[in-house]
């Protein structure tokens, strides 16, 4: 309770505040200078709740209560955030089920609601019912003059989309895996990349420039897909910008890197944490090397270390607040003298913490 609090008088302040760094431990809320004649605004973002049904109306209850949390503490955000963004993998096996019912607890959202489609929402119709809901799975909309761009990023070749597995539900379950060594890699496809062409043909290179993907737009882990095989040729079409962040989902972990122009942001899930790859395969290091990983507490808590984020886009940078659940709230956000995303507590070696050793 005294952490939302704190957390709201936080927000509040800092819009109130405007120019310089605002720390109010624990929780640190960045507003950096912004000279500029856009308007300051945050939005919020949740992602990957993999909402599960058992059988019936019965659904995976651990699942439900995490983006059920999410909801209501998105309601809570003072002021009150411009649109939520939910990442992708709002269900886990892609049933009409599992998507009505995930749809029914994000409809209690006050703000406008956005989506990004992930492969648990995909691979079992292709995302046919996921449109009838929400829409296209690939647009771009302009809001307080920042140009977004939303990709599906999850697509895989054709054979591996149609003619691989006897069944869509063999195909989903699939895809549906971590270890997904016989996969087709995620990837953005080239139609997709000529109609982004197209829309950022209109933008101007000075525009701020946010793209939301599921699967991160860099590659750092082939054997989870953690990884988009065309990444090279989409983050070509956003060099060109002065100011490019991506923000994506499904990697349930905190991870951020820059490349030229482009910043990359990862958000966490509302409904478990990966391990890092590293950790898991004993081999080099699969995250980037900006990355501070994030300590589990409690490795046999499923819940340790999943939470939720709030974007401060003030900058045309993001800066990411982690409200991590049964963890420490982070901030990774844009230092404009090393030019690249940095954690605002950990990033120095001699703050950091030692990585957990004994799973
Ligand atoms: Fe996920
Ligand atoms: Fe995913």
């Amino acid at each position: 309770m005294s952490k939302a609090i704190t957390r709201r008088s936080a927000i509040a302040a800092g819009a109130a505040g405007a120019a310089g760094i605002l720390a109010t431990p624990p929780i640190s809320m960045v507003r950096l200078a912004f000279g500029g004649t856009r308007d300051d605004f945050t939005f919020t973002y949740i992602s990957d709740s993999h909402i599960q049904q058992i059988k019936g109306a019965t659904f995976v209850r651990n699942w439900d209560m995490g983006l059920k949390r999410a909801v209501a503490e998105a309601n809570l955000v003072t002021p009150e955030s411009d649109f939520v963004m939910f990442g992708g993998d709002l269900a886990q096996l892609g049933k009409r089920e599992e998507l009505d019912h995930g749809g029914e607890i994000l409809s209690h959202l006050k703000s406008k609601l956005r989506m990004v489609m992930g492969e648990h929402d995909y691979y079992l119709d292709l995302g046919e019912y996921w449109s009838k809901l929400w829409g296209p799975h690939s647009y771009s909309f302009d809001h307080k003059g920042v140009h977004f761009v939303v990709l599906n990023s999850i697509l895989t070749d054709d054979h591996w989309t149609f003619h691989r597995w006897p069944s869509a539900e063999q195909r989903m379950l699939e895809m549906a895996g971590l270890d997904n060594p016989n996969g087709s890699p995620f990837m953005v496809g080239d139609k997709q990349r000529a109609w982004l062409a197209q829309d950022l043909a209109k933008v101007s290179p000075e525009t701020p420039l946010i793209v939301f993907s599921h699967s991160p737009l860099q590659k750092i882990y082939k054997g989870w897909n953690f990884w988009t095989d065309d990444a090279e040729q989409v983050q070509a079409l956003l060099q060109p910008f002065k100011t490019v962040s991506v923000i994506y989902g499904h990697v349930h972990q905190i991870q951020y890197n820059q490349i030229g122009n482009i910043s990359f942001n990862s958000v966490m899930a509302t409904a478990w944490p990966w391990p890092y790859p590293d950790a898991y395969a004993q081999a080099g290091a699969h995250v980037p090397v900006l990355t501070v990983p994030m300590n589990r507490g409690d490795p046999f808590f499923e819940r340790d270390a999943t939470g939720w984020q709030l974007i401060d886009a003030s900058t045309g940078r993001c800066a990411l607040r982690y409200q991590l659940w049964d963890n420490e709230p982070r901030t990774v956000a844009f230092d404009q003298k090393q030019g690249r995303p940095v954690d605002l507590a950990f990033q120095e070696p001699t703050r950091r913490k030692p990585p957990q050793t004994h799973y």
